[in-house]
């Protein structure tokens, strides 16, 4: 079996009690745990100049070897391309994306860094696999210094349609730079054929039936491959003890009433705005019900540095302090909003002791929230998962009560369906959903991706 090599900006080795909120992070330590090999990537920390010095380490199973990034890197290709450009614009949010020169140049150049760097870890057999939208340009840069491995790269965001994408004025680039790669993979088969539409008419390539892209002489498999998530390890930590510790106090904290419960990165691609109305209008129009509900939305900060999350943060503070304000009572409050990050066994026993998983993404590439909900539920008594039908995880979770998130009403409705619902319903949805989550986990998506992969024929060329 080859060793695998996962590139990705972010390296965060996941244990469970080390809070990780990032279901990448959770579903590649498992990876990488099977495979052996190396997990290289940004360290998070600051340096005052870039030495390419690899900091080694052995977490949880698994080598990591990081390196620190100067302050300009970090703003330009950090918070400035991937955050304020590419991550706006692939969650159709072309409103908040920032298209500056500045940004692509920091981009690019810091991606010359991580190859650099990267390059002499790399073995004859390894497979190489680069992560996320951080990096499209890793495969080139890589191959531009003589690699001749097979290399994947694979999609965690939604990949944008085509009217949108050309508004980014390095799109041609960014694309071509994509056919670096022996295997392209992205978690639905809406998000393959956007790419599609693109390579297709602005690069004149050709797509066979095997989903093989041709554009010159290079040829690119792309694989639609949802991720998932290790659903058993999962489901015995809702069983353990500090998740029945957390389940049992906050199951007394609710004082018999109906918990519903959010668990998101601050981010405003998450729905919250909307989820926060779509909740008061069911408060609005069940006045019967009022009391007997609590929604806990858990909202730990993320990319503070980004002034579309400071703003995202003003308005949910500004509007649960109004919803609060406008109903709550002597002893209730109708949203209890945090804004911490919980250990991933506290949080399995959050959603175990939830009636409801509110999971109303406006656009998601998967969303794991909602798996892991699934997998936390108590089979005697499972809770009902809401879930946006613009969630990559949609597709696989047809049992879940489906709703356009956008629409204040349909979320309203689902909630009073989801808490009117009968138990053998319930169970019924739960069983199908928990098959599925167990059946495509996410040793099956690491398969599926590194079987492609390594299914490549040996030897690509050099350049592309
Ligand atoms: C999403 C992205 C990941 C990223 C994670 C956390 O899931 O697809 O690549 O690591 O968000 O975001 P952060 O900016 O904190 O790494």
């Amino acid at each position: 079996m080859s060793r695998l090599i996962v590139i990705s900006n972010r390296v965060t080795a996941a244990s469970a009690k080390g809070g990780a909120q990032g279901g990448l992070a959770v579903a590649l330590t498992a990876a990488l745990r099977e495979s052996g090999g190396i997990w290289f990537g940004w360290s998070g920390e600051q340096t005052d100049q870039f030495t390419g010095h690899i900091n080694f380490t052995r977490s949880h199973g698994v080598t990591t070897a990081t390196i620190d990034l100067e302050e300009q890197d970090i703003e330009e290709y950090y918070n400035g391309y991937a955050n304020r450009t590419l991550w706006p614009l692939f969650h159709y949010r072309i409103d908040l994306a920032e298209y500056e020169r500045d940004f692509a140049h920091g981009y690019q150049r810091t991606n010359e860094w991580f190859a650099e760097t990267v390059y002499p870890l790399i073995e004859p057999d390894d497979m190489v696999w680069v992560q996320d939208y951080h990096m499209f340009p890793l495969g080139q840069e890589l191959r531009r210094r003589g690699l001749k491995n097979r290399i994947g790269f694979f999609l965690h965001i939604p990949w944008p349609p085509r009217r949108l994408l050309t508004t980014l004025p390095e799109a041609r680039t960014l694309v071509e730079s994509l056919l670096a790669y022996d295997v392209v993979g992205f978690h639905t088969r809406e998000w393959l054929l956007s790419f599609c539409d693109y390579a297709r008419e602005d690069l004149g390539g050709v797509i066979d039936e095997n989903d093989v892209l041709t554009v010159g002489t290079r040829k690119v498999r792309l694989l639609a491959c949802p991720i998932g998530i290790d659903a058993e390890e999962f489901a015995a930590l809702a069983a353990s003890p500090v998740a029945q510790a957390t389940h049992d106090r906050v199951h007394r904290s609710a004082v018999g009433r109906a918990l519903i419960v959010g668990v998101d990165r601050l981010d405003y691609s998450k729905g919250l705005e909307e989820r926060f109305l779509g909740y008061e209008r069911f408060l609005l129009e069940n006045p019967a019900e009022r009391k007997e509900v609590v929604l806990l939305q858990i909202a730990p900060p993320s990319r503070a540095d980004v002034e579309s999350y400071q703003r995202i943060r003003n308005t949910l503070e500004g509007l649960a302090g109004r919803i609060n304000g406008a109903h709550a009572g002597l002893d209730w409050v109708p949203i209890r909003y945090v804004n911490q990050g919980y250990p991933r066994d506290a949080l399995a026993g959050v959603y175990r002791a939830s009636r409801i998983g509110l999971v109303t993404p406006l656009r998601d590439g998967m969303n794991l929230v909602a798996k892991e909900y699934v997998a936390a539920q108590d089979p005697a008594d499972p809770g009902v998962l809401i879930l946006s039908r613009f969630a990559g995880a949609a597709d696989q979770m047809p049992e879940a009560l489906l709703v356009n998130p956008h629409s204040a009403e349909e979320i309203a409705d689902a909630i009073g369906r989801a808490l009117a619902m009968p138990l053998d319903e319930r169970q019924r949805r739960w069983q199908a959903l928990m098959e599925g989550v167990t059946r495509e986990d996410v040793i099956w998506w690491r398969k599926r991706f590194t079987d492609a992969l390594a299914a490549v024929a040996a030897d690509p060329p050099a350049t592309a």
